[in-house]
């Protein structure tokens, strides 16, 4: 089906385009990547951004006040992941906005607000998925930021909490954040159980119920919404953007970065780069960082997805990644060792 419908597809994303700039709203958010702690870091949005030079990138979440109070370079440091959405995490309006002209100014393209986490660690701090059920208070949050910044402020959220779960409570946080200035939701797709699962039980066991988000988008025809949760595939990206202005996706390109090569492949018509020659871009960005050599090969694990030989390079791959002695050319000799790309070629490149 891919295949067959380009033109349908590159026709979609022309719809896509024309309701952005209809909206005002220049960052192109047909694809993005969503916000996942410990994944998403800096390092692996530049893989990203080589791979996929249209779509738009989110942060690992941001605690408001370790932001403010903590090592604020730590938190922001970034480069060459443009355009990219900085997320906070926070339910004080004052703090929040002062977090957003922070990443107004350390070059983040739109500041993004959690209302979607249900770590009991989180809850405990007033942040994340708790808020669905104080949509005054996340209303309050945004306005203060938009106030604060000229930079797009977003939400991320769940379609319920608990047994807040119907959609007209879903319908009536929307109406209220909204009122208060939010146009852009990124709803990832099923409700989040506070008590009694854990952040992963979180991302699996509650049912996804995209209905609920097609349907807000009828009532709330001025508003985007972003669909979030389970796209794991072009295919059913593109059968979504049929019905949504874009997709947010987050496992599924982290385990199969490449996948992001083929959606935009698909959609923008673009060719699809060699995957070596992302690596050589990827490891010429890594010498001229400090960090240790296996915060950048780490997310490199998944590039051969589907190949033949992608186990045994992930299997090399992971074996020596925490020696300390570990260099970046470990990725040419496993590689080899997995007969993925000719000897030839990596021989010129290590
Ligand atoms: C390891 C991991 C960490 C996550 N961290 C965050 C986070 O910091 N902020 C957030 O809003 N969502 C976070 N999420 C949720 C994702 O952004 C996304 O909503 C969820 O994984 C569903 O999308 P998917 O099915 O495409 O993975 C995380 C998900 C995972 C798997």
């Amino acid at each position: 089906m891919i295949k067959n419908n380009q033109e349908q597809k590159v026709l979609q994303t022309g719809q896509n385009r024309a309701m952005h700039e209809s909206k005002g709203l220049e960052l192109d958010r047909t694809i993005s990547v969503a916000p996942m702690m410990g994944y998403t870091d800096r390092h692996a949005r530049v893989l990203f951004r080589l791979i996929a030079p249209h779509s738009l990138l989110f942060t690992e979440m941001v605690v408001a006040s370790a932001l403010l109070r903590g090592d604020r370079n730590r938190f922001l440091a970034h480069g060459l992941d443009a355009p990219c959405a900085l997320q906070l995490g926070g339910s004080d309006p004052k703090d929040l906005a002062e977090c957003s002209v922070i990443a107004a100014d350390a070059g983040y393209q739109e500041v993004n607000l959690n209302v979607g986490c249900p770590s009991d660690r989180v809850q405990q701090g007033a942040i994340g998925a708790c808020l669905m059920a104080e949509p005054e208070l996340v209303g309050d949050c945004v306005a203060a930021m938009q106030a604060a910044t000229e930079i797009p402020v977003t939400v991320k959220c769940r379609i319920g909490i608990d047994d807040q779960d119907s959609y007209e409570a879903f319908s009536n946080f929307v109406s209220i954040v909204s009122q208060k200035g939010c146009r852009i939701f990124y709803v990832h797709a099923r409700k989040a159980i506070l008590k009694g699962l854990s952040p992963k039980e979180n991302r699996e066991i509650p049912p996804l119920k995209y209905e609920y988000v097609r349907r807000i988008q009828q009532d709330f025809p001025n508003l985007l919404f972003y669909l979030n949760g389970g796209i794991d595939s072009v295919d059913k990206a593109v059968t979504q953007l049929q019905t949504f202005p874009g997709v947010m996706m987050g496992r599924a390109p982290y385990k199969d970065p490449y996948l992001l090569a083929e959606l935009e492949s698909a959609l923008y018509g673009i060719e699809l780069p060699p995957r070596l020659d992302i690596i050589h871009q990827y490891l010429e960005y890594g010498r001229s960082q400090k960090d240790a050599p296996r915060h950048l090969l780490k997310h490199l694990l998944g590039m051969y997805a589907g190949c033949t030989g992608a186990r045994h390079f992930r299997r090399t791959m992971s074996g020596a990644i925490t020696d300390k002695n570990v260099s970046l050319n470990l990725v040419y000799d496993a590689l080899q060792q997995a007969g993925i790309e000719p000897s030839t070629k990596l021989a010129a490149s290590s």
